[in-house]
Order: structure tokens, then sequence, then C-alpha cells
């Protein structure tokens, strides 16, 4: 099967022209002012932007928390990824406390193959890490997975200490592999959750206001220290505050190997939200929390001046109905997470583009190019380029839509209701091709299924 997107604005992390572009099976085969040849099927990208596929770095489809599971499996997941112009997804795999990651990776192959209509990779949680299982982030590396998520907060569940990070951390880096950090000191702010709850302080809004910004800076600060003196490059998920991204300046500003990735979630929505009506906050219990609004102009001007690198969505959906009401009356018992893997790349260039933040450039390399190179699956994804896989989206930078559970352009992941509900957002994805595979065009889906497991390349080494 080949096809050819003509007339098309093809942007890169760095380049932008008008180009023809052919793609002849799984990969990219020709770029050319025009080229002349026959195709099997022909795009015409008049008026549109030609750009690699959106690679969301950070997302928990059918993942247990907080005794329900993420309401997106890998199906329904992948299938609203591709509507919303995202082309590969890393998932994160969970290892059973006491038991192997190895285990873990299992687990999490067998709920993504066969089911993925997008291709993904995996980070490794990692939740314990004697000296005896050190050995087994190899074997991880060798599979293809470059990178494990820790985490200092939710002490009892998925948190471990800092003589286990030490030890994971010192591990990757000989290994030359990445650390993702959930970096917020979840010991102190059980403290005080503690606290809030004995003052019967149970609704959705003390989620937030028992999780001060100050905790997560001092886990960013700890977790940069650690790298540091262990020698691994250092990814800070979520950040979510300008407290946080001090401390992310402070680091690379003495020459640590430390980046870190935000979300639209924290970009867009702020603590207002957590006041509204009655239980209706729970939506966005998530952690960590969503923060006072003049952050949000901060965390732009990080993605502006590079402190930030990616974006991210940490979707994980939980639906209004029957596992956000858990919490009704302890906001504790409230699964933490909320949906935006599908409305990613559209809300981006809306707050980037269209509101001139930032430029189309750095639109594509901060939802697709910064996350291919951060984790092993640059140049095969993340660009533009002859050689590289046919993950292309053709973008309607004029289209409008208003964001909504009820906009069948809009919302497909299997949750009932929008973190964004109401927003009205310009640029939105016109046609989707992963791999080659037309996907999704004019808000249909064309092809399902067909996603695959990527094994994605060590710190600095190249994927083809
Ligand atoms: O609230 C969130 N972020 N849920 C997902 C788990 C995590 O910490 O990333
Ligand atoms: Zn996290
Ligand atoms: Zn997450």
């Amino acid at each position: 099967m080949s096809v050819l997107i003509k007339n098309g604005r093809v942007i890169t992390a760095t380049d932008d022209y008008f180009a023809d572009v052919l793609v002849e099976g799984e990969k990219i085969t020709q770029i050319g002012a025009t080229l002349d040849v026959h195709a099997d099927r022909v795009i015409d990208a008049t008026g549109k932007l030609v750009i690699p596929g959106g690679i969301d770095a950070h997302t928990h489809l059918d993942m247990p928390f907080g005794g329900t599971t993420s309401a997106d499996d890998f199906e329904s997941g992948t299938r609203a990824a591709a509507f919303g112009g995202t082309t590969t997804l890393i998932d994160f795999a969970i290892q059973t406390k006491g038991q192997s990651t190895l285990a873990g990776l299992d687990t999490w192959h067998a709920k993504a193959e066969g089911k993925a209509s997008i291709d993904y990779g995996f980070h490794m949680i990692v939740t314990d890490m004697p000296e005896e299982r050190l050995p087994e982030l190899e074997r991880l590396a060798e599979q293809g997975v470059t990178s494990y998520k820790l985490f200092m907060a939710y002490p009892g569940v998925l948190y471990v200490d800092d003589g286990t990070l030490y030890r994971a951390f010192r591990r990757a880096g000989e290994n030359g592999t990445r650390i993702c950090m959930h970096a917020e000191n979840g010991i102190v702010i059980d403290e005080i959750v503690k606290q809030a709850i004995a003052d019967g302080k149970v609704e959705p809004k003390y989620h937030a206001l028992t999780r001060p910004t100050r905790m997560e800076a001092e886990g960013v600060h700890r977790a940069i220290a650690i790298a540091e003196v262990a020698n691994v490059p250092l990814y800070i998920v979520h950040l979510s505050c300008a407290d946080a991204l001090d401390e992310v300046k402070r680091g690379r500003a003495r020459g640590v190997d430390v980046t870190c990735e935000t979300c639209p979630q924290y970009l867009f929505l702020d603590y207002s939200y957590y006041e509204r009506e009655g239980f209706e906050g729970a939506k966005w219990v998530m952690t960590p929390a969503l923060r006072e609004k003049w952050n949000q102009d901060v965390l732009w001007k990080g993605l502006e001046l590079g402190h930030i690198g990616n974006v991210a969505t940490d979707h994980c959906p939980f639906c209004f109905k029957g596992q956000k009401d858990l919490g009704v009356g302890d906001f504790r018992k409230i699964p933490n997470g909320a949906p935006g893997l599908e409305n990613r790349m559209t809300l981006m260039y809306h707050g980037a583009v269209v509101q001139k933040r930032l430029s189309l450039n750095r639109w594509v390399e901060i939802t697709s190019t910064t996350a291919a190179k951060t984790f092993g699956l640059f140049p095969k994804k993340g660009t533009i380029a002859v050689g590289s896989d046919a993950d292309i989206v053709v973008f309607d930078p004029n289209r409008k839509e208003t964001i909504g559970v009820n906009n069948p352009f809009t919302h497909h992941m299997r949750v009932d209701f929008s973190a964004y509900e109401g927003f009205q957002v310009q640029g939105f994805s016109d046609v989707v091709l992963s791999r080659g595979r037309v996907m999704v065009e004019g808000g249909k889906l064309a092809t399902e299924g067909g996603g695959r497991f990527i094994k994605r390349a060590r710190v600095g080494e190249l994927l083809r």
C-alpha cells in the first residue's frame, strides 16, 4: 500500500516547508517539492499541516489503582489516541511489590497485545528493588524497556524509600537507561492528609489543599540530588507548578542531566475546578493536584525557554459515576487521575500556536520529537523524514471544535466526562496514519488494531 500526501506544509521540530510526502508500506520513502509518482491513495493536504504523529509518553491504560481500574484499556485508549492525532504512547507497566519486574512487564504485554491500534512502549514502575533484583533492570532494557518510574508519593502503595531510589538510579545509570520520577514528598503529605481528615475536611478540594507545591518542589530537589550522585539521566513526570520548575532550573544550571514534562491539565486547568458545586471537583482529583492559576504562565514560559521539554497527558481516566464516587465523603478514596489522551494535540496547538505562545516547530517538538528523543524512539518516530515510520497527522490548523463528552469528534475515551468540557479549540487532526495505515479520516475510524510494541533504545542511541 502506498499513500501520497500532496501539497501539505511539512512541520518538524526544525523544518517548515511545502512538500509532497510518499509513504510506501510502513515508511516514509520520498519527500519532494512535487513528487510525480503513482500511489494507491492520494491525500490532498492543501492548507493543512503535515506533522509527525503525536507521542504521549505518559499514560495509564487498564491500570489498577485506588480500588478500581482506569477506564480506558489498550483498545479504547489507543483508538481515542489515534482520533486525537497521537500515534505512539508509552504506558506504565507495574511491578507487584515483592515480585519480579519482568513478570509485571508480561502482565502489561498481555493487556496490550492484539488490542492496540497505535504503537506503544512501556516504562516500568518499580515498587521495590533489593540488591538481588537489580540485574532485572538490564533484562528490561534488553527487552526495550529503557526507563523506570519510581514514586516518592503514595506511601504504602507505590512509594519507595530513598535507599531504593538510589539503588535503582545507580543501576539504571550504569545500564544507559533513564529514571522517571513522581516527585512529591508523600510521607509529609500523608501527615497533612491525616490532620485534614481528623478536622472533618473530606471534600474533593482537600486533595489539593493537602498537597502543597513545596512538597512537590522538595521531591524534585531530592530526586535531582540523588540522580546527580547516582549519575543517571532524570525525567520529572507531570511537573505541575512554578516551585517545582525552579528546582529543575537550578539542577540544569549546575549541569545535572534533568529534564521534565508537564501536562495539559497544568497548563489549562487550575485549583478553582475543585471549588465546583458538590462532588464535581472529584473529576480533577489527580496527583499532583491542579494548582493556582498563576502557575500556568510560568509553565508556558518554561516550555518556551526549554526548561520543560515535553508535554504528556498522564491519562488515567476514572468515570465520575461508579469510580470517582468511591470517594464521596472521603477525598482519599477518590481514584487519582483524569482523562486527556485524545485532547492533547489539539489543546497544545490551540494554547501554543493559536494563542501565540510557541512556534509551530516547538509545538511539534513538545508533542512528539522530544518524547521520541528522550525515550529511545527517534528517528523511527517523532519526525517526518525518509526512513522514519509513516506516523503522520494531516492537521487542519483552522478547524474549530468545542471539546465535550457529547462531541463525537472530540471524545472517544471510555469515560463519562471530559476534563476540558466546553473548551473551544482551533486546530484538529484531519487524517491520521500509523505506520502507513490510514487510521482516522474525516472524524471516522478507517482501520482498527495493528498497534505494535516498540522496543525502545537506550539513552543517546537511535532507533531505526
Ligand atoms: O493522579 C494521577 N496522576 N494518577 C496516575 C498515577 C500517577 O501518579 O501518575
Ligand atoms: Zn505519578
Ligand atoms: Zn502517571
